[in-house]
């Protein structure tokens, strides 16, 4: 694990705002995260003009297929040489075990993470999809499953972070997004944390985009978060 526990989520829908933004920020100082709008937009050429700018990227596009097509794309994703990958764990644990031994073929080998329960989900969502267990149970089956399948771990809320940590251990790898520094505005974001309180709960990797990406500097942004992160290491 190294020192760098910010992940800037670079949500835009073309190539020249995610570079422009690259360019005021720096790969000492932040991760940088493509999803499915930006890679769907710019694709595999976007993600390799970052890395040869020095940024390690996590490419998240939440695979979840049949084991075979989750498997190659964690190759392809490997070849490309980013840092971190993620699935859905729901896909189950043949196709998270699959991407795993994947993975563990490739010369390089990104940081393999499965996302448990959306956030955007809620008991109702799930009461649809005919899942009747009550949602904080049915984060700690798959966040199970995923640690039970090799994976590195788990796309989480900073909330769940300390029980997680208790149950897998501070070698699993727990990435949270709903960050909010103290002063920030909380936009759409429900149950926030600041990144200090986050850290303290167990948290390796805070995703936190808007309080960087639209502030007027966003370096500046990003040094005082770090400066609060350390303060509480
Ligand atoms: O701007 P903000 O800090 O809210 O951005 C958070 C990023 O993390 C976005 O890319 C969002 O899609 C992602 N995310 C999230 N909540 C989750 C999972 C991912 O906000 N539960």
């Amino acid at each position: 694990m190294n020192n760098k526990r910010i992940i800037v989520p670079l949500d835009f829908p073309e190539a020249s705002q995610a570079i422009a933004l690259g360019k005021q920020l720096s790969p000492e100082l932040c991760h940088l995260k493509v999803g499915k709008e930006l890679f769907t937009a710019a694709g595999s050429a976007l993600v390799e003009e970052l890395q040869n700018a020095g940024y390690q990227i996590f490419l998240d596009l939440k695979y979840h297929d049949i084991p075979n097509t989750v498997a190659k794309a964690c190759q392809s994703a490997a070849r490309l040489g980013v840092w971190m990958v993620n699935v859905h764990a729901s896909g189950g644990e043949a196709m998270m075990t699959a991407a795993r031994e994947a993975i563990d073929q490739c010369d390089h080998q990104p940081l393999l993470i499965a996302v448990t329960v959306l956030t955007s989900m809620s008991q109702d969502d799930l009461t649809q999809i005919g899942i009747n267990r009550p949602l904080e149970d049915q984060v700690m089956h798959l966040a199970t499953l995923t640690k039970q399948s090799g994976l590195d771990g788990v796309v989480c809320s900073a909330r769940e972070a300390q029980i997680l940590n208790q149950q897998f251990g501070s070698d699993f790898c727990l990435v949270t997004p709903g960050i909010r520094p103290a002063t920030a505005n909380t936009d759409d974001q429900k149950r926030v944390m600041t990144p200090g309180e986050a850290i303290k709960a167990g948290s390796h990797y805070l995703v936190i985009g808007r309080p960087i990406t639209q502030a007027s500097d966003p370096i500046a942004a990003l040094e005082s978060i770090h400066a609060e992160i350390n303060s509480c290491l």
